[in-house]
């Protein structure tokens, strides 16, 4: 009797508990103190990890709540450490000298409201298949120039081509939309993590803090945290978190809040630097109207950026806009470059113009659109870098190259 009811205990115990233990593969993500390794386990206690002949405990990021099920687990990587290995698979690790870099951004597959993209449908969602076309690349770092989480409302009609999705701030939603998609290109290389305006705190902020944040984690969603610096093998990098960045209108309280912020980005930068925003710095989103006024954005940016002098980076690369753009600049400033075509539903491409117009008071010298699912990868050449824009469905379409302040795209 004794004995049944200790199985009937033990059976419920083992009923609540998940039905199949479950340990990601990890993903690695340089910051500020360097390349930290994460993962995410159901088990009670966190994964052991080998670095070169040794193994060790990784640490509790944070435990398991609400709709998050996992217990994310972390360990810092340090620079001599030659080899990880989990489960017998490597993990990728930084190199001494990088390269090759695919930088890309907005990536998931939105449902919002009634507007549904196919997510089943890998040509109308395609990240994974650009997942695995950027990893064929060997690249020897990744940069997402942020907006991860995308699904946020339930799939609206039968025939959408998202039936069954989930959706919403939890864990199936990032599962669906960036961890399971990614995954060929978590494998080939660590990554620099740009936080998007959908992982602000009244969107996705929660899981972009357990799971993608490379610093540490704070106890409640953070609407804005300071710039940091990243050194990728002889690639200096400055992140900038423009999360809560309003694009249209920029309120006084909001630009303050974030002019110190570019101000110490720009004194984060070493020469030849590229910054790393979500929003744009410099850039028209459209033409409007009959003659064509450019309409300037990110307006919270542009009017903090005000009065900060001289522009020391070399590039600034952002996403938001769902299209490839490169404005060129007549004067010394860094080009901009938006490589937002990352899976999410495109936008049109930029269109005609004024033959010539200014972004915040200086001319554009070149600019250059193209709408697709597309990704860039840049290749050093000396001081220099070759880029590629790559789209899934038309090749290698524009050949690009980044010299000083300029990036330039003949045809
Ligand atoms: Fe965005």
């Amino acid at each position: 009797m004794v004995r049944a009811v200790a199985a009937a205990a033990l059976a419920a115990l083992l009923s609540a508990a998940p039905s199949a233990a479950e340990t990601l593969a990890p993903w690695v993500i340089l910051g500020p103190a360097g390349a930290v390794v994460r993962t995410l386990t159901t088990e009670a206690a966190c994964p052991r990890i080998r670095y070169d002949d040794f193994d060790r405990p990784m640490q509790v990021r944070v435990g398991p709540w609400a709709d998050y099920p996992h217990t994310v687990c972390e360990a810092p990587l340090p620079k001599i450490v030659q080899r990880v290995t989990f489960a017998g698979r490597d993990v990728p690790v930084p190199k001494a000298e990088v390269r090759r870099v695919v930088v890309l951004g907005d990536t998931g597959c939105r449902i919002r409201g009634i507007f549904a993209q196919a997510c089943n449908d890998p040509a109308q969602w395609p990240f994974q298949r650009m997942a695995a076309a950027a990893a064929a690349l060997r690249p020897d770092l990744v940069i997402h120039v942020g907006d991860y989480h995308y699904r946020e409302s339930p799939c609206p009609l039968p025939g959408a081509g998202c039936s069954g999705s989930p959706y919403g701030y939890n864990w199936g939603a990032w599962r669906a939309d960036f961890f399971d998609p990614a995954r060929p290109l978590l494998d080939a290389a660590p990554w620099v993590m740009v936080r998007g305006n959908h992982e602000d705190c009244n969107r996705a902020g929660h899981g972009w803090y357990r799971y993608l944040e490379p610093r540490a984690r704070p106890v409640d969603c953070e609407a804005f945290t300071e710039p940091y610096r990243v050194e990728a093998g002889g690639l200096d990098l400055v992140v900038v978190d423009s999360a809560h960045a309003l694009d249209r209108t920029p309120p006084p309280p909001l630009v303050e809040r974030y002019r110190p912020q570019l101000a110490a980005a720009r004194a984060l930068a070493r020469p030849g630097a590229w910054l790393l925003v979500h929003h744009p710095l410099y850039a028209v989103f459209r033409f409007d109207g009959p003659e064509r006024r450019p309409l300037e954005t990110n307006a919270t940016l542009l009017a903090a950026a005000e009065g900060l002098g001289a522009d020391p980076f070399s590039v600034v690369f952002s996403g938001h806009i769902h299209r490839f753009d490169v404005f060129r600049f007549a004067g010394d400033r860094p080009s901009q470059v938006i490589v937002g075509g990352g899976g999410t539903a495109v936008d049109p491409a930029l269109g005609d113009g004024p033959d010539r117009f200014a972004i915040a008071g200086m001319d554009v010298a070149e600019r250059v659109s193209d709408k697709g699912f597309q990704f860039l990868l840049l290749e050093r050449e000396g001081a220099a870098w070759q880029a590629t824009l790559h789209d899934l469905d038309r090749g290698a379409v524009r050949r690009c190259r980044l010299e000083g302040k300029n990036f330039s795209c003949p045809q």
